[in-house]
């Protein structure tokens, strides 16, 4: 298979599978347990059906909306992931540069492997940090103020990460940041030359924005289950949310709100946005998936504060259907992590144009010009 002949997500997922070692690709592709989370994040979406209206006049329409303040050329935003380096020689370079080209919102996370300034300068697009509270105070405060000082559009707080979910596909591979060669995953390395020259060839795998702070990641090679388990606060709470929301100043999202109650608690301090997210299902195997839970948290603060959906998004009708339910914008992660490490740069813009297409594609079939005519009218639960 080649990147032309990608049509969809699932293609460029067996793209990447064939493009990465093994490790490598597992760390994208696993999830917690048994996976039931992650597997039912995307079928959710297969219990909504869409009721389309016709004869509408859909010659123009308009995919564009505003998300948390910034426009955006679509509904949907990249989520941040972490580790982009390993997945390709470009990183997070290639995604920000294929985000400002579609029009989109991406992020970079803490555990990024290129540098906060060095992001900033590339794109003028809208961006938003990815903090992860580690216990080192000074840490948290200095990747604070280096997305003040370099113009970050917003600040998104992991809150689903205080503890690592267990990644039965890691723990098996021995998969590290940085990634290393292993006896047992050693043959998987060599049976990837491509991937193996890029990395030992290309830029030195660091995450530039600890590395000042923690050697683990970059000096040290450790699993991101021992990363999270050693290096992030486990006393993070509300208090500490509602601090860095002062400390930050700016637009401020808390990341992985499952719960109405919490929903409501992020609107009380004065959260901008949330995202509803069980991380991929990456952490609690048997949360609930974010398009099951859209409802109740709609009804909870919809209208007053932003609801990201991010999880299990594959296709346009997906993002349709979020905002059909209420949800403010649809983002994802493997979206465009399998056609980051297919092709890079020009694997992602594939991607964003694919989904472009089948977002417009969408909304002519289902009878709307904008955005804002997606209602409840037009979903049905099974
Ligand atoms: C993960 C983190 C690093 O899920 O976002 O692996």
């Amino acid at each position: 298979m080649r990147l032309a002949n990608c049509q969809n997500i699932d293609d460029f997922q067996r793209l990447a599978k064939r493009r990465l070692p093994w490790p490598v690709f597992d760390y994208i592709d696993g999830a917690a347990d048994d996976e039931l989370t992650k597997a039912r994040n995307s079928s959710a979406f297969d219990d909504v059906d869409l009721v389309p209206d016709v004869l509408a006049g859909v010659g123009e329409i308009d995919t564009s909306c505003t998300i948390m303040g910034c426009k955006s050329a679509l509904p949907l935003m990249l989520s941040p992931t972490a580790l982009q380096r390993a997945f390709h020689r470009d990183g997070e370079r290639a995604v920000a540069k294929a985000a400002e080209k579609s029009g989109v919102w991406f992020g970079i996370s803490s555990l990024a492997t290129h540098s906060i300034e060095e992001i900033a300068a590339l794109t003028a697009g809208p961006k938003l940090f990815q903090l992860y509270v580690h216990k080192d105070k000074g840490l948290n405060a200095s990747m604070i103020s280096r997305c003040q000082a370099a113009g970050f559009d917003a600040l998104a707080l992991t809150v689903d990460t205080i503890v690592s979910g267990k990644r039965e596909r890691c723990l098996r591979s021995g998969f590290t940041t940085p990634p290393r060669f292993s006896p047992s995953s050693l043959w998987s390395y060599a049976t990837r030359p491509r991937w193996t020259l890029d990395y030992l060839l290309g830029p030195k795998f660091r995450l530039p924005n600890l590395d000042d702070y923690v050697k683990e990641g970059t000096g040290k090679a450790v699993s991101i289950q021992e990363y999270f388990n050693t290096m992030l606060d486990t006393n993070m709470d509300w208090d500490t949310a509602a601090r860095i929301r002062q400390d930050w100043g700016g637009i401020f999202a808390l990341k992985g709100i499952m719960s109405a109650a919490d929903a409501r608690r992020a609107v009380e301090i004065g959260a901008d946005a949330i995202w509803i997210s069980n991380h991929g299902g990456r952490q609690l195997d048997g949360s609930r998936a974010p398009f099951d839970q859209l409802s109740e948290v709609v009804d909870a603060v919809g209208g007053e504060i932003e609801i990201v959906l991010d999880g299990g998004i594959r296709r346009g009708t997906h993002v349709l259907k979020s905002l059909a339910s209420g949800a403010t914008a649809a983002s994802g992660g493997r979206l465009y992590l399998y056609a980051l490490a297919a092709a890079g740069q020009e694997g992602v813009e594939r991607a964003l144009s694919i989904l472009t297409d089948e977002i417009e594609r969408g909304m002519r079939l289902m009878g709307i010009t904008s955005l804002d005519q997606l209602t409840l009218d037009q979903v049905r639960r099974r």
